[in-house]
């Protein structure tokens, strides 16, 4: 008799937006006279810029040519894609990764939950704590991450290293030694970033014990320090250790246009075996490639009117973080976050679980944010709220919360 992937029955209750989704409706059901504000799940709200939506209209006039019709994409993506972003996100850097080097995909949640696919399931992995659940859960699912204590709310074989408060949330190299690190900077959900120098210590270390770091970057757009890396290849020695996961949902509006991209350096090996190659093998067995006329509008996101249209709508979302931040902090609330990231990560009042702040929120001040704990044990009495509303409902939502 056929059995399932029992791996799957170990993930403890449903995905965290699904939960958050859920309650809400629950209680719009109950209250429908009530405008309920989401500051939840962190998904675009501004319009795409006009020069995406040009060029979508125009890549859409030529799949009606006959002459200029596209059928499949080429799987590991087209070469304008992958050159502009070789190009403008490294080479302008001074990363010298190479177009054939960047896999195009419909986005960083499947690369995210993918990549540990090439990998053995006797490694070790080490996540943040808290940190986007994709993570955890994909090794979950691929049986890579042991048994769950329900009392701890970890898993036995995964090694997680607490972001608190006491070290800026930026994890401290565990004492036990991971294969797999996965490592997000800036932070979802604590928005937190790390310098270059403590991120190059991160590489000497994977170098040093032959560790690989899986290194998503999908809220680079938001960095506005100068010490901050956009990516990790700015670091010396990253190609010979490092993956990197980059979308376009936060960027440029994506999320549901759907693009993102992974970057696996040819010089990274595992003895002698590519990844690049194990990568490549991967997406051309189970990805068809991201439709043509969605990395059209990928390349549209790196022409000069693309570049400074996107930064107006980033700076439009960083207004709204720093009027969470400035307006909570004034209002007692302990915050952080909100400088080199659309999040804002607020302490618990009265030392309530995160979930009881859900709740009290939703009641109180019919807003929606995301408990902390969601994210793993130490977001615990944290909460993440996000700065991707619209101006107005965000102004509405922090007068509500400054009104309990
Ligand atoms: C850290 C992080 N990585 C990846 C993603 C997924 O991005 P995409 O929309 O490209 O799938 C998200 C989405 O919220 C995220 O927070």
């Amino acid at each position: 008799m056929v059995k399932v992937n029992d791996n799957y029955l170990k993930l403890p209750g449903s995905y965290l937006f699904s939960t958050v989704g859920r309650k809400q409706r629950e209680y719009q059901a109950a209250h429908p006279e009530k405008s309920v504000i989401r500051l939840s799940i962190g998904d675009v709200t501004q319009p795409l810029a006009p020069v995406i939506i040009d060029t979508l209209h125009k890549a859409v006039d030529e799949m009606g040519n006959a002459e200029t019709f596209k059928g499949y994409a080429p799987d590991l993506g087209y070469e304008f894609l992958r050159k502009a972003i070789s190009d403008n996100d490294f080479k302008a850097r001074g990363c010298a990764i190479e177009a054939d080097e960047i896999f195009v995909s419909d986005g960083a949640k499947c690369d995210c939950g993918n990549i540990q696919e090439i990998f053995s399931l006797d490694n070790r992995i080490a996540v943040c704590d808290p940190v986007y659940p994709v993570y955890v859960d994909s090794n979950v699912m691929a049986g890579r991450a042991g048994d769950y204590n329900t009392i701890t709310e970890t898993f036995s074989n995964v090694i997680y290293m607490p972001c608190t408060e006491a070290n800026g949330f930026a994890p401290e190299i565990p004492s036990e030694t991971p294969d797999m690190i996965y490592l997000c900077f800036p932070n979802n959900p604590t928005g937190a970033t790390i310098t270059k120098a403590r991120l190059q210590e991160w590489v000497d270390y994977a170098n040093k014990v032959g560790a690989v770091i899986l290194y998503d970057a999908a809220y680079e757009a938001y960095i506005s320090e100068d010490n901050i890396p956009h990516s990790i290849y700015e670091c010396e020695g990253a190609k010979t250790c490092a993956i990197e996961l980059r979308s376009f949902s936060k960027n440029a509006g994506f999320t549901g246009v759907r693009l993102g991209y992974t970057v696996i350096p040819k010089e990274l090996k595992v003895g002698e075996v590519s990844l690049h190659s194990l990568w490549a093998r991967r997406h051309g067995t189970k990805y068809n490639g991201a439709p043509y006329i969605i990395q059209k509008a990928g390349e549209a996101v790196y022409s000069e009117e693309g570049k400074k249209q996107l930064k107006a709508q980033v700076a439009y979302y960083m207004n709204n973080a720093h009027y969470i931040f400035d307006n909570l902090k004034a209002a007692g609330y302990q915050v952080s976050g909100g400088v080199n990231a659309p999040y804002i990560w607020l302490k618990t009042p009265g030392n309530m679980t995160s979930w009881e702040f859900f709740d009290y929120l939703l009641e109180n001040a019919n807003v929606v944010g995301t408990p902390g704990s969601g994210f793993g044990p130490s977001g615990e009495h944290y909460f993440r709220l996000t700065a991707f509303g619209s101006y107005e409902n965000t102004v509405e939502a922090i007068r509500r919360i400054k009104a309990l």
